[in-house]
Parts: structure tokens; sequence; C-alpha cells
């Protein structure tokens, strides 16, 4: 009995691969394979809350860049058909591979609504995704998962962060730099392969991002082609608001890469202090109380390797380039009020009690976190990459709250304007929530005004 299972088997495999060689045969025979099925499919905020930017990668040209959407997607006569454009995007590496990044802005639509779309042009449309506008006006909750560092090898957060998103726990993502390990390697297929491992999260809420020390190749050319950010196309900063919220993100690494331009860092500084004025206005500051900060590189940490933000060095983001000490983030950040400044680059998690020059100003020693008395700083870049977890330096200094190792994330709700809500979930512990704390205010001035 056995032995005729055996034969069978044999024959079977025999036929399926004579099968395959024709196959393969046919393929041959047909010709270049072209690309224009739409991939890497990924959603932005745009210049305001009510526009959507979709955007997606075509390896061959086509001639189009389509979106169409409605709130019901089978009901073909109700969908609305927009147009953007492609550019070409030539990677930096040997081979030069090209591929076209399309572009496509949703604009006006309606606030709390589902949309349905798909993208590609009349020689191929992606799959269907769908995504839901946030309510109008600033009194809503909005809630977020916030991470850095996170590869294509050993994205060890990345399938929770799949299941969270698709059961709809997030209005948006915050990725703080530092993707794929590296987008730019291997002509740039590294990159696409991390773009393609988002999909599941990043065509479905807006996958907002600032650039960090791995996206530095060719003038951090595959950050500014594949992400289409609010502002100015190609600009390392911007701004949005959500809910209570006023969400700053920049560039740590105009800071140290300076052989791109001197003026790329002198221009952000006045962006940010333009901005960070604009986000004071007294009516701007009652409707929108939060100012959360987000860039790559830290002000402060507790890693004994760390060159760039060892507690015996100075960091070029917190003072300023050295010896002059000209565009230090921590005084800007401070004399704004800034509420929360959210930092990557270091693969483990850290808060830290409010601080301002190494010195701790806590509300009060019972509640450190009510009405604080300097900005409250967090490191958050555990997601998981290749380059692995960082050990904490043995002593750690008298500002950090808590640190923990595990892989993870970060959440973060908007509760209202004097209530905002922090937790860390630990991937190595199962979804765990490690970490979790309050921040309670009820005075929005500067921390030198208080
Ligand atoms: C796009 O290309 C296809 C295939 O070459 C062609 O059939 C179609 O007419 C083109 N559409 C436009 C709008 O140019
Ligand atoms: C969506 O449209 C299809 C086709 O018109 C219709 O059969 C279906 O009931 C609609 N679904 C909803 C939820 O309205
Ligand atoms: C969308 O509009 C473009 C340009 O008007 C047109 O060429 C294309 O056929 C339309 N596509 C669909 C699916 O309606
Ligand atoms: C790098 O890109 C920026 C735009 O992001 C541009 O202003 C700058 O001139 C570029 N630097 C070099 C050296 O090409
Ligand atoms: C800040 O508050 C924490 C928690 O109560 C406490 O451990 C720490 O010593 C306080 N630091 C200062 C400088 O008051
Ligand atoms: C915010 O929520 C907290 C807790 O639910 C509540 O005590 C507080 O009064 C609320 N603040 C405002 C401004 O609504
Ligand atoms: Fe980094």
């Amino acid at each position: 009995m056995r032995s005729l299972l055996y034969v069978l088997f044999a024959l079977l495999a025999s036929v399926t691969a004579q099968k395959l060689e024709k196959i393969n045969t046919i393929a041959d025979t047909v010709g270049k394979v072209y690309h224009y099925q739409p991939e890497q499919v990924h959603l932005a905020f745009g210049d305001n809350l009510a526009d959507i930017v979709v955007t997606w990668s075509t390896r061959d040209a086509t001639n189009q860049s389509v979106v169409l959407y409605g709130e019901n997607y089978s009901d073909a006569k109700s969908l609305v058909n927009v147009t953007g454009n492609a550019r070409i995007f030539v990677d930096g590496g040997k081979k030069k591979h090209a591929q076209y990044i399309h572009k496509v802005t949703l604009r006006d639509l309606k606030p709390q609504t589902r949309y349905e779309y798909s993208c590609g042009s009349d020689l191929g449309w992606s799959a269907r995704f769908s995504f839901t506008t946030p309510p109008a006006g600033s009194d809503w909750q909005p809630s977020l998962a916030i991470f850095g560092d996170m590869g294509n090898e050993n994205a060890q957060s990345l399938a929770r962060l799949q299941q969270d998103t698709q059961q709809g726990m997030y209005d948006a993502i915050i990725h703080v730099g530092d993707f794929a390990y590296d987008m730019d390697t291997e002509n740039a297929r590294v990159g696409d392969e991390f773009m393609r491992q988002v999909e599941t999260i990043a065509a479905y809420v807006p996958y907002m991002v600032c650039p960090g020390n791995h996206e530095e190749k060719y003038n951090f050319s595959n950050y500014k082609t594949r992400f289409n950010m609010p502002g100015e196309r190609d600009s390392l900063w911007y701004s949005f608001d959500l809910g209570p919220v006023h969400f700053v993100s920049f560039s740590t690494e105009v800071y140290y890469f300076l052989q791109y331009g001197f003026k790329l860092l002198t221009k952000q500084f006045e962006w940010l202090e333009n901005d960070l004025r604009e986000a004071n206005k007294p009516e701007n500051r009652a409707e929108r109380p939060w100012i959360i900060t987000y860039g790559h590189r830290p002000m402060y940490c507790s890693d004994e390797k760390e060159y760039d933000c060892n507690e015996k060095l100075e960091t070029f983001i917190r003072q300023g380039l050295p010896l002059v000490k000209w565009f230090g983030l921590e005084d800007l950040f401070y004399k704004n009020g800034v509420d929360v400044e959210i930092f990557a680059h270091e693969h483990f998690y850290t808060r830290l009690w409010p601080i301002y020059d190494f010195k701790v100003y806590n509300g009060s020693t019972a509640a450190p976190y009510t009405n604080p008395k300097a900005p409250i700083q967090i490191i958050t870049g555990s997601a998981g990459c290749k380059e692995e977890r960082e050990p904490f330096s043995e002593t750690l200094p008298a500002w950090n709250a808590y640190h923990s190792n595990d892989y993870g994330y970060t959440r973060m709700k908007a509760h209202n304007r004097t209530h905002l809500y922090f937790e860390q979930v630990s991937d190595d512990k199962n979804g765990e929530i490690v970490d979790s704390f309050w921040i309670i205010k009820d005075k929005n001035v500067a921390y030198n005004e208080l």
C-alpha cells in the first residue's frame, strides 16, 4: 500500500515538473514583462485634514495616475475619478533602477467618513483599500501608534501594528525615522520591499514620517521621493493638526550631514521658530493646547556606546553646533512650551522626567507630569530592525523615569485639552502594556512664564 502511494506521488511530481517547465518556456517566449501594477500604496495627510494624499509605485511608466474612490466601491456610478501625477525616481545605486512614484490628492473629503479606493491606470489597478477621515474641528480624541527604527529584517512589531491598524485602532501612524535598513540598499530594492511590507498599515491610515540617519544616502532622495508629507514637496520638515494636538516633524539630520547644505539647518530653524510662534498664538493654543514634536536623534540618552547622546557629550540637537552653540533646539522648544518631544534612534524605549538643561522639573514629586515645568521627552526606537537592541548604561541618570529593552511601540491618545495619555506596548511580552502615563496641565504658556 505504502509503495503504491510512493509511485503515485513520484508520478504526480514528475507531471508537475513538466508542467512548470512548459509554463517557463511560454513565459520566455512572451518577452518583456511590464510592471504596470500599482504597489507600495500608502497614505498621508495633505495640507489640511480634509485632504488625503495617495502614493504608489509602478516599475514601468503608465500613462495616468488615477484614484477611484467613494463611500461604496461596489457602486461604480458613485465613484469619483481623480488624476494626479507621477515622477520618475532613479535610484542613486549602480544599476540606476527607475520606478514611477504616483501621487494623487483627494480633496475636500467629508469628515468622519469611510472611503474605499483603488489606484492605478488603464494599464492596471490596485486592490481596493479603505480609510476613514478624521472628525472636523479639534474636539475629538486622536489615537496614534508611534515608533522609530523599523526595518525589513527583524521588524518584530510589524505584525502587531498591522493587526492593530486593521482593527481600526489608529487615526494616524508616526514613524520617527530609520526605515528599511536602508531604503537605498540593493539599488533601492530594500526600500521597495519595506513599502510593500507596511502597505497593510500605510494604505489604510496616514503614515506620517520624519527622516533618520539611515535615510541619508543621495541627499535623502529615497525619503523625499517615496513619502509625500504636508507642505512643500521634498521638504524635510512640516507640521499638522490632529484634534487638540499640533504635531511638528523635523529633521535632526540637518545638524549632522552638513555636506547637503548648511542652509537646510538654518532654514529649518527659522521654519520651526515661525511654526511654533503661530501655534502659540492665544487663539491657536486655546484650541490645540498640546504641542508635540518628533525628530529622529534624541537630546538625551543613556546608552553607553552612543557617541551622539551620551551624558558626557553634548548633542547638536540639544545645544546646537559645537562651540558656537547656534540653533540648539532645547531652548527653542522650552521657550515655546512644547509639551512632549518624541525621539527614536536608540533601539529601546525611555521616558524622561520633565527636563531642561540636565535638570528635572517635576510638576511635583507626587505628580511629576501634572503641570510639568519643562518638556517631557520619550525615546521610542524599538520597533525592530536588523541592528537589534541597544544596551543601557549601567548607571542610569536621575532624569530617567522608565526604560525598557523590549521590542515594541508607543500608543498615544489625546483624551482632551487637559489630559494626554501614552502607553508602551511590548511585543516581546505579547502586547502587554509595560508603561503608561498621563500628562495633565491647565496652563498653556512657555515654561519660563510659569
Ligand atoms: C494608456 O495606454 C494604453 C495602452 O497603451 C492605451 O490603450 C490607452 O489608450 C492609454 N490611455 C491614455 C489615456 O493615454
Ligand atoms: C453598495 O452598492 C451596491 C451596488 O449599487 C449595492 O448593491 C450595495 O447595497 C451598496 N452597499 C451599501 C452598504 O450601501
Ligand atoms: C478617469 O479619468 C481619466 C481622465 O479623464 C480617464 O482617462 C479614465 O478612463 C478614467 N478612468 C475611469 C476608471 O473612470
Ligand atoms: C539636498 O536637498 C535639499 C532639498 O531637500 C536641497 O535644498 C539641497 O540643495 C540639496 N543639497 C545638495 C548638496 O544637493
Ligand atoms: C521627580 O519625580 C520622581 C517621581 O516622583 C522622583 O522619583 C524624582 O526624584 C523627582 N525628581 C526631582 C528632581 O524632584
Ligand atoms: C478631560 O478629561 C478629564 C478626565 O476624564 C476630566 O477630568 C477633565 O475635566 C477634562 N478636561 C476638559 C477640558 O474637558
Ligand atoms: Fe538612527
